[in-house]
């Protein structure tokens, strides 16, 4: 069996809060102590600049989601799992050229992302493409090379990211299908179980609704925001619906099953907003507290942090990304010159496919010309390698045709007196056509 390779990416473009720490910090840290995987987890730093062009911002914000991971208890080993930052490994935007060079731009078109900019702009009588960026259109290709670098098997999205995934799928496909099989075909996985946190103002948590709390705000600020939270007017005794209350999915995020149950019958028996908020923050607090005592250690010494980030990014390059790009550099053609001898080079003008002979199997095709005779050729891809003289019957074009297949090049000097056209090429080719009627052969008997 072989280990299933999981990989998250984390845009490094703001401070962590509790929908990530709930969505994608809580779980995919619980799920890197799953055995029999292995787990990539990288700060996709290079994707950040496509958002944020404020230099000390993309810093801070690498340094804060490093440490908000390993203070969750992520724990790089370089083996299961793996740490990084994005920017550390050139090979990923090598192989973002690469995909570039084969995604079409017409499935980019499509993406999301892009999509909703032009969309806006269109609607805003702007021209469709006013203020977006190459990064933006790029974007899914960027992350298709964070996924391939490493052949993961499984990415763990949220809904707006399937997209990205199957455009990942796209670029794999398209690749292995020009140049071999060297891609696996990544999936996503959506967690359904995982709660969206609804925010301050009872919307999603999002940083682009100004409505998150701050993973690791200190405890009077957590308690400052959770007294902030949207509740309705209703006052203390009169029962409340856990329904669409905010503080209510909340609370859920954080407690047991039987806690919320109490909390739900503290609702209906009318329990004040200002008793149910102090329930949630001391609820909360009790599973970020220790939490944030670790946070507020490793924030303290950024250098242990760079230096863990540089060792996972140059192990994970070494062992895997630097081989598998020199793998995927000789796949497109971006190879050592030296190799290649006088012989192969002439060879090659002769064939003029550029794919080694081995690889094609040339095809013989059957017609009647204009004055009725019956003819055959054999063709390499567009080549007419040899074609043969007009037969009156089909029968006896037929009985040579059957020939060639079974005999391959051994017919070659019986056949010589056939032909009209004759090259040296003409010999592989017969080979190369009787091997695949063999194997042909072989299959269906086997
Ligand atoms: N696009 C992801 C997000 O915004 C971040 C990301 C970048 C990513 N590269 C990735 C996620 C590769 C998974 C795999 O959340």
């Amino acid at each position: 069996m072989t280990t299933t390779r999981i990989l998250t990416g984390i845009t490094t473009s703001g401070t962590p809060h509790l929908g990530n720490y709930v969505g994608a910090i809580r779980p995919a840290v619980a799920a890197s102590r799953t055995p029999d995987s292995q787990n990539f987890y990288f700060l996709a730093d290079l994707h950040a600049l496509i958002k944020v062009q404020d230099p000390a911002k993309v810093q801070r914000s690498t340094l804060e989601i490093a440490a908000s991971w390993l203070a969750c208890g992520l724990e790089p080993d370089n083996d299961r799992v793996w740490f990084y930052r994005q920017s550390d490994i050139p090979e990923i935007s090598e192989l973002t050229w690469f995909l570039t060079c084969i995604a079409g731009k017409g499935l980019l078109n499509r993406a999301h992302a892009y999509k909703a900019a032009v969309d806006r702009n269109t609607a805003e009588g702007q021209d469709p493409d006013f203020g977006v960026t190459a990064g933006l259109f790029m974007y899914p290709v960027l992350m298709a090379a964070d996924i391939l670098i490493f052949n993961a098997h499984q990415v763990p999205v949220g809904r707006d990211q399937i997209q990205h995934i199957e455009m990942a799928r796209d670029f794999a496909q398209r690749f292995n299908h020009l140049y071999g099989d060297h891609f696996v075909l990544p999936e996503a996985r959506v967690e359904e179980h995982v709660a969206t946190l609804p925010g301050l103002d009872g919307r999603k948590m999002s940083k682009s609704y100004d409505n998150t709390i701050p993973l690791f705000a200190p405890r009077e600020q957590l308690k400052k925001l959770i007294f902030s939270i949207v509740t309705d007017s209703r006052a203390p005794g009169e029962a409340k619906d856990t329904e669409g209350s905010a503080l209510f999915q909340l609370y859920q995020a954080f407690a047991s099953a039987e806690d919320t149950a109490a909390m739900r019958a503290a609702y209906a028996e009318g329990i004040g907003w200002g008793d149910a908020k102090q329930r949630l923050f001391e609820r909360i607090d009790t599973e970020i507290a220790p939490l944030r005592e670790h946070y507020e250690a490793l924030i303290a010494k950024p250098a242990d942090i760079e230096e863990r980030l540089r060792e996972g990014g140059r192990t994970a390059r070494e062992r895997m990304a630097m081989p598998f790009l020199a793998q995927l550099r000789e796949a497109v053609g971006l190879r050592d010159l030296s190799q290649l001898t006088i012989v192969d080079v002439r060879q090659d003008h002769e064939n003029r496919l550029g794919k080694p002979a081995a690889q094609r199997v040339p095809a013989i095709k059957q017609y009647r010309e204009t004055d009725g005779r019956f003819h055959f050729k054999l063709m390499d891809g567009e080549h007419v390698l040899l074609q043969s003289i007009g037969f009156d019957n089909p029968k006896d074009a037929g009985v040579w045709v059957a020939r060639l297949r079974r005999e391959g090049a051994g017919v070659m000097d019986e056949v010589r007196g056939l032909l009209e056209v004759s090259v040296p090429a003409v010999e592989d080719a017969l080979e190369a056509l009787r091997l695949a009627e063999e194997a042909k052969a072989v299959e269906k008997s086997g």
